[in-house]
Formats: C-alpha cells, sequence, structure tokens
C-alpha cells in the first residue's frame, strides 16, 4: 500500500505539472482529490491494513494528499493569473484614456498662396486657364521667340522627354496657346507646375508659377505697372514699394524684373535681402512683337503684357520661411501651420 501512495504521488505530480487551462483542473481535482477519487479509494483500503501499519500508512496518506492539494491550488493561482494579465493587455477598455484625435487635412501653403493671387487677379478681370505639364518644345519655347540654339535656352535647364518634348521650364508657352485660339481683348491668368533641372535651398526641380497676360488696343507699361501695384498690395496687405529693374527675356520688349521693397526688414537691408533692401517676385514685360506675329495678331494694332510670378517664392515672403525644400518634406508640422 505504501508503494501504491507513492506511485499515486508521482503520477499526480506529474498531472498537475502539464495542466493549462481550468477544464483540465476540474478534471484532475476529480479524478484524484474527489470522494471517488483514487486517494479515497486508497483511504478506504486502510480498514483492512494490519493494526500495527495503520497509523503510520494513514498519515502517509494524508500527508500525501494535503501536499497535492496544495500543489493543486498553486496551479489554481498560476492559471487564474495568467489569464487576468491576457484579459488586462488584450480586451481591458479604459474610458479614462484620453481620446485620439482624427488629423483632418488641411490645402497645401502653395495651394493656398496660388489660389490667394489667383482670386486677386480675378477680381481684376482675369480668367483662368491651365495647360500641360508635358509640352511640346515649339510653345515652350519656338513661339516664345527662343529658336533651337538661342543662348536663353542655357537658362532653362530643361528636362526633355524627347527631341521636341519636354517638361515645360515656365507657365509662358500658356500666353502662345491661348493667343492662338482667341483673339484680343485677353485677360489671361495660367496658374501650374514648372520643371527646371535645379535643387538647393531656393530651388526644388518642380515649382509653381503663375503667369499672367493682357492683350487689347493701346496698353501700355503704365497698365503692367498698375495691375502688379495693386496685386503686391493686395498680396502683402500693405503699401510696399515697387521696383522696375530692367532685365531681358526673348518674348518680352522692354522687358523688366520686379522687386518689392523686402518684407522682412522694410528695406532696410537684412539677411533675406541680403542687404540689398529688395526681394525679386516676378519676370514681366510688354509681349514682343515676334510673339504676336507668330499667332497671327498684328503687333501695329495690338500691345500688350505678361508676367511671370514664383509661387514658392512669394508664399516663403509671406510666411518668413527661408528653405524651399520644406514645401515638399510633407511633414504635418510643418505643413500645419498654414
Ligand atoms: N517665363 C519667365 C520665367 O519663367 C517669366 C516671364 C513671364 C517673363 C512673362 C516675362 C513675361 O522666368
Amino acid at each position: 500500500m505504501e508503494h501504491e501512495l507513492q506511485s499515486l504521488e508521482r503520477e499526480a505530480r506529474q498531472e498537475l505539472a502539464a495542466i493549462t487551462a481550468n477544464s483540465q483542473l476540474e478534471e484532475f481535482r476529480i479524478r484524484f482529490l474527489g470522494r471517488k477519487g483514487q486517494f479515497s479509494t486508497i483511504l478506504r483500503k486502510l480498514g483492512s491494513v494490519s493494526d500495527e501499519d495503520r497509523p503510520r500508512l494513514g498519515q502517509l496518506a494524508n500527508t500525501i494528499k494535503k501536499e497535492i492539494e496544495q500543489l493543486f491550488e498553486h496551479r489554481q493561482e498560476a492559471i487564474r493569473q495568467t489569464a487576468s494579465t491576457a484579459v488586462d493587455t488584450e480586451a481591458r477598455l479604459d474610458l479614462s484614456l484620453p481620446g485620439r484625435v482624427a488629423e483632418i487635412g488641411r490645402l497645401h501653403p502653395v495651394t493656398q498662396i496660388m489660389q490667394e493671387i489667383c482670386t486677386i487677379f480675378e477680381n481684376l478681370g482675369f480668367s483662368v486657364a491651365e495647360g500641360p505639364d508635358v509640352e511640346q518644345d515649339y510653345y515652350n519655347f519656338e513661339a516664345l521667340n527662343i529658336p533651337a540654339h538661342h543662348p536663353a535656352r542655357d537658362m532653362h535647364d530643361t528636362f526633355y522627354v524627347s527631341d521636341s518634348i519636354l517638361l515645360r521650364t515656365h507657365t509662358s508657352p500658356m500666353q502662345a496657346r491661348i493667343m492662338e485660339t482667341r483673339q484680343p481683348p485677353l485677360r489671361v491668368i495660367a496658374p501650374g507646375k514648372v520643371y527646371r533641372c535645379d535643387s538647393d535651398i531656393t530651388h526644388t526641380p518642380m515649382f509653381h508659377q503663375v503667369e499672367g497676360f493682357l492683350v487689347d488696343k493701346q496698353v501700355s507699361f503704365a497698365d503692367l505697372k498698375g495691375v502688379l501695384t495693386v496685386f503686391t498690395q493686395k498680396m502683402f496687405e500693405r503699401d510696399l514699394p515697387l521696383r522696375f529693374r530692367p532685365s531681358f527675356f526673348p518674348f518680352t520688349e522692354p522687358s523688366a524684373e520686379v522687386d518689392i521693397a523686402c518684407v522682412i526688414c522694410g528695406g532696410e537691408g537684412c539677411r533675406v535681402c541680403k542687404k540689398s533692401g529688395w526681394l525679386e517676385i516676378l519676370g514681366s514685360g510688354m509681349i514682343d512683337p515676334e510673339v504676336f506675329r507668330m499667332v497671327g495678331y498684328d503687333p501695329e494694332v495690338y500691345s500688350g503684357f505678361a508676367f511671370g510670378l514664383g509661387v514658392e517664392r512669394i508664399a516663403m515672403l509671406k510666411y518668413g520661411i527661408d528653405d524651399i525644400r520644406l514645401y515638399y518634406e510633407n511633414d504635418q508640422r510643418f505643413l500645419s501651420q498654414f
């Protein structure tokens, strides 16, 4: 009987150690510790043991039973704990946690400024037109009085798709495209993306321009000055002095680059305006008679002005941003400020 008790103990210990679920625990309890379980069966046999052996065997049986009961309880506790940590991490819902705020998208600062520019000109009677980013060499250059091998092509750092197809380097091709299909009087602005093989803190390979042009009888340089003065006043919400600097573009004559008094220092001279007090914001001029001839307008009858402004540049000045590349890094912390 002593032998029987010892092997029962061994068996019980082994089984307990392998138990991982509550259902197995219950099964174990019935089989070993229950009223009809194996211990009870052995204890019942004590009656038929000699008087001499009974106390010793009885004691042994009880000790083993207690031990197994204790092990059983430990096992039960361990299983209960693993189950509750699983519930903690997976399914418990903490209603006191702060909610997650859903981020709402907004317009990119460049888009916002471009729309602002368009609105200002629309209020001056201009209509908006858009053209292709992938452009023919003809509209980007030829029709703008820049024939093949003209040195002005060098300034453009053009991305070519094929010999005659390229990514437009400016929005000026829209001048030729619109004039070719419509008759004066014309007041048009053409916003869009342009591409140049160039990259540093003031240049990105893709940037945005807004082209504007007006064609009618007796349009003069004074009209150009008037329109651009109103534009800068509205854009920068104050009376900024303008400066027209003689320049050259093959498709305008005379040509001028336009500077505004530095929005940072007001003309005193600072790091942004490189101590000059002025900031260049656009290229402009009176449309060259050669351009009119190519679209079939009579330059003796019609005259007009055109300008092209850089959107990123205006946004940088308006918001005081000193690195153009920030616009294209898609950093939420930057973009959410506008
Ligand atoms: N297209 C010129 C540029 O990209 C700007 C310009 C437009 C100049 C219209 C004159 C007239 O630099």
